[in-house]
């Protein structure tokens, strides 16, 4: 019986076997819809063309014998369009390897499809805090990654994009200084044309910043409102008056840009939702992110989920452009035999990384992407954040920042706190400067 997964290889093997006949269509789309059944969607010229519509209706027939219930009938599976570009209608598409002629047009029912990514922001870096599970102590390294970085000067913007699980600003903001709004006001504003009105009142400044200044995004304001019924219209695309639509993502760029433009921030931490989920896509895809780091426990869970993620983005050709920007952190590292652990997790990134983002070349050689798994400049080298009881099951870490003693801050976050400032004074180009290294 076929499923899902069995679509694109037998797809891939039909067009293989008639490669003349699809050669001679000027474009092909392999259109999958929402419910998972594909068609084909040719230009126009082709049904003009006696040949060209009979190779089409040749393979319609193949497709539904092979496709089963993944096609469409024979007399149903054939659509005609003038224009490619109408034809894709904003979905997911990317080409089929082999076939320079032919798309894959995936239609999802959600918008964020964790494919298409933005390039590299050239404003203020952006850093990405992302893991597959959460409660792996993201929102708490932001928040000590952002303090130790105003400590040194630097002007912090920090964004709560954990929409749905919101706290981060709880660490860096008492209750009184909360600002009125939030991200989650400005993107439900926004569809009426009316963000301006919370743009002002939706960040606030941290009183622990020293020298620089950590401005806080939160999820949402001091009071939180009709959360739930905002929440669940955050995802809503924009029709602006002319007819452009602003996906919800490409909303949430608009603001970042806004917000950047108004803060002239040094750096920008993104406390990102965990999973394979559509806020998630957007934070670590679609929001032009710099770094990207992948906090990781030790298990099962994490890697099949990078796993998943990564082989999407090498399906979907586009994991040359995501994987110079991504790290791996060592999430809650043991007090006990610390070391061990660190050593296991390495190898099971470096397992990950060989497996699907490094390219099949000696480490040696200078030409492709690939590291050895001593490597200390790899993105598989784990950054180490210490699990530490002065930061367990804590009812907010501002207290604690307050008074926070500067040596557990090293301890605990020293590695990743090191590796941003790195980053942050030499960016890309240094490491491979100095070792041959990755950036
Ligand atoms: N380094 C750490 N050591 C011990 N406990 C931690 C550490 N970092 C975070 N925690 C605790 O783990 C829980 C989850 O932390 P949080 O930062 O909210 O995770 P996430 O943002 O990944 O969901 C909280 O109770 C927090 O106090
Ligand atoms: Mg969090």
């Amino acid at each position: 019986m076929m499923t899902f997964d069995e679509i694109l290889p037998t797809v891939r093997e039909m067009l293989d076997a008639h490669q003349a006949d699809v050669k001679r269509i000027d474009w092909l789309l392999i259109n999958r819809d929402l419910y998972g059944r594909v068609r084909l969607i040719a230009p126009e010229t082709a049904r003009e063309d006696d040949a060209s519509r009979t190779a089409l209706e040749t393979l319609a027939v193949r497709f539904a014998e092979r496709l089963g219930a993944h096609a469409y009938p024979p007399d149903l599976a054939i659509l005609y369009e003038a224009d490619k570009k109408l034809a894709f209608q904003g979905a997911a598409a990317f080409r089929l390897e082999g076939h320079d002629n032919v798309w894959l047009v995936d239609r999802l029912a959600t918008e964020s499809n964790w494919a298409s990514i933005a390039p590299e922001s050239t404003g203020a870096p952006r850093v990405v805090f992302f893991s597959i599970k959460g409660g792996v102590g993201r929102s708490t390294a932001v928040a000590a990654c952002a303090w130790k970085l105003a400590q040194l000067g630097k002007r912090v913007l920090v964004l709560d994009l954990d929409l749905e699980s919101p706290g981060l600003s709880t660490h860096l903001l008492p209750f009184e200084r909360q600002p009125r709004y939030g991200i989650t006001d400005w993107l439900v504003e926004d569809l009426v044309d009316n963000g301006q009105s919370v743009f002002e009142e939706m960040y606030a400044t941290s009183e622990l910043a020293r020298d620089g200044e950590i401005y806080v995004v939160p999820a949402h304001g001091r009071e939180a409102g009709e959360y739930v019924a905002k929440l669940g219209r955050v995802w809503m695309p924009k029709i602006h008056s002319e007819g452009r639509r602003d996906s919800w993502s490409r909303r949430l760029q608009r603001l970042l840009q806004a917000l950047e433009e108004r803060l002239r921030p040094d750096v920008i931490l993104i406390d990102s939702r965990a999973g394979i989920d559509e806020i998630a896509s957007a934070c670590v895809t679609d929001l032009c992110a710099n770094l990207v780091l992948l906090f990781a426990l030790d298990g099962n869970q994490t890697w099949s989920g990078y796993r998943i993620l990564f082989q999407h983005w090498l399906r979907a050709g586009v994991a040359q452009e995501i994987r110079k920007r991504l790290q791996i952190v060592a999430a809650l590292v043991p007090e006990i035999a610390p070391s061990d652990y660190l050593a296991d997790l390495r190898e099971h990134a470096y397992d990950l990384f060989l497996d699907t983002l490094y390219d099949e070349i000696e480490p040696a050689d200078t030409e492709g992407w690939s590291f050895d798994l001593a490597d200390e400049t790899a993105p598989h080298r784990p950054l180490a954040v210490r699990w530490h009881r002065g930061f367990a099951a804590l009812r907010t870490l501002y207290g604690r920042f307050e008074q926070i003693d500067e040596n557990e801050i090293r301890l605990v976050f020293g590695d990743l706190i090191d590796f941003l400032l790195y980053y942050l004074e030499w960016g890309d180009g240094y490491i491979q400067v100095i070792d041959g290294g990755r950036f």
